[in-house]
């Protein structure tokens, strides 16, 4: 874990001007103390029965076996390399983006453009490093052009996250913007409503951050952000060890 002066250091880099907590523990915004009370209420039943069969029994290279020759959709025509997702096996901590772009998609791992690398700062912000936790997306292959990945890739994807859940049993998953938050939390909400507040996937408590390429575009919710990954942080201290 980082100490403070350093945290405070990436929080700069990050661009966020914010207040630092004194001790080691960091305190949620109050708007959303209740929503931690909310979390520690017993999680929502998960996995469909189908899904949860079809990704049974699959260890990691089988999965990434799988995954590496994948051609359950459209996005097998069009990709360089699929984008199994990188880290720490065992983490507690699982980062969700919507899908890999131009750079994952040559290098064959996520978060490695502009936006991986404030997906970095934010993850050293909260005392971790890439190598603590696993980053992966909710499709594995790029969709042409960057544009959103389409509901029905996503469901052909599913069952590979779904295994890499399963294998990793997390203690928090973070969604990484609003498609991914979207499809993982099945619903319409647009990310404001979801941000700052406990929901469950599989089992596991999510929370929702803004993704880091919008905060490139758009840096003034970077303290927004920083609240969310703060609120993540008291979630998953929350989580029984
Ligand atoms: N954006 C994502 O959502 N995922 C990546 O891997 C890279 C950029």
């Amino acid at each position: 874990m980082l100490d403070n002066a350093l945290r405070l250091q990436y929080l700069q880099a990050l661009g966020i001007d914010v207040w630092i907590p004194k001790a080691d523990s960091v305190q949620p915004p109050c708007a959303m103390a209740s929503g931690l009370v909310q979390a520690l209420q017993p999680p929502t039943p998960a996995i469909p029965v189908a899904l949860a069969a079809e990704t049974e029994a699959t260890g990691w290279d089988a999965l990434e076996t799988a995954v590496a020759g994948c051609t359950r959709c459209g996005l097998c025509n069009t990709r360089k390399h699929t984008v199994f997702g990188t880290g720490n096996r065992q983490a507690d901590w699982l980062f969700i983006g919507e899908g890999p772009g131009q750079h994952e998609d040559e290098q064959g791992k996520p978060f490695v453009g502009n936006a991986g690398q404030l997906l970095t700062e934010m993850i050293r912000a909260i005392g971790l490093s890439r190598d603590a936790v696993f980053i992966t997306n909710v499709v594995k292959c790029r969709p042409p052009g960057n544009r959103d990945p389409h509901s029905d890739e996503i469901a052909s994807c599913h069952p590979y996250l779904q295994q890499q859940i399963n294998l990793i049993q997390p203690k928090i998953i973070v969604a990484l913007g609003r498609i991914a938050a979207q499809k993982l939390l099945k619903t319409d909400a647009p990310l404001a409503q979801l941000r700052g507040k406990p929901h469950y996937f599989s089992g596991v408590p999510l929370v929702v951050v803004y993704h880091p390429a919008y905060l490139l575009r758009t840096p003034i919710d970077k303290r927004k952000a920083w609240q969310d990954l703060q609120f993540a942080v008291q979630l998953h201290n929350s989580q029984p060890t």
